[in-house]
């Protein structure tokens, strides 16, 4: 999917910034993300962390329930940052959680090293998502 430069750059942007919210102290690994809808309104969010470890939450989720909680329903792209030599890819819980509002979404991995860059499709992220077809 081709998005404009300066959409994805909005994108990229809110996804750096919210990382600076980041409560992992932890892991101290911030990262954050941020959501392109339908509508082409941008929501971001950031990992969360507890010291009951399980109960952490990525920030790619934090940032969908938060777009999804403002009524988006259908995601066309997610910014995921981190401030790592490698870009990071969404854990196998978020490729689930971004599998329900879009599934056809691009996944935009960056870090502050341009080179290191990666884009995927969710289909290629996760093949064959559970899906309300199955139940
Ligand atoms: N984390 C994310 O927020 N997104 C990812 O894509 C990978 C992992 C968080 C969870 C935890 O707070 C920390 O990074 C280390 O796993």
């Amino acid at each position: 999917m081709n998005l404009p430069v300066a959409l994805v750059e909005a994108l990229r942007q809110q996804a750096r910034d919210a990382a600076r919210n980041a409560y992992a102290p932890y892991s101290r690994f911030a990262v954050g993300a941020a959501v392109l809808t339908d509508k082409g309104e941008i929501y971001s969010g950031a990992n969360i962390e507890n010291a009951s470890f399980g109960l952490s939450i990525c920030a790619e989720r934090n940032a969908i329930f938060h777009a999804v909680a403002r009524g988006a329903r259908k995601i066309v792209a997610v910014a995921v940052y981190t401030k790592t030599p490698q870009a990071t890819t969404p854990c196998g819980a978020c490729r689930q959680v971004l599998a329900e509002f879009g599934r056809d979404a691009l996944v935009i991995c960056f870090t502050d090293i341009e080179a290191a860059e990666q884009r995927h499709s969710l289909a290629e992220l996760l093949p064959r998502p559970f899906g309300p077809e199955s139940l």
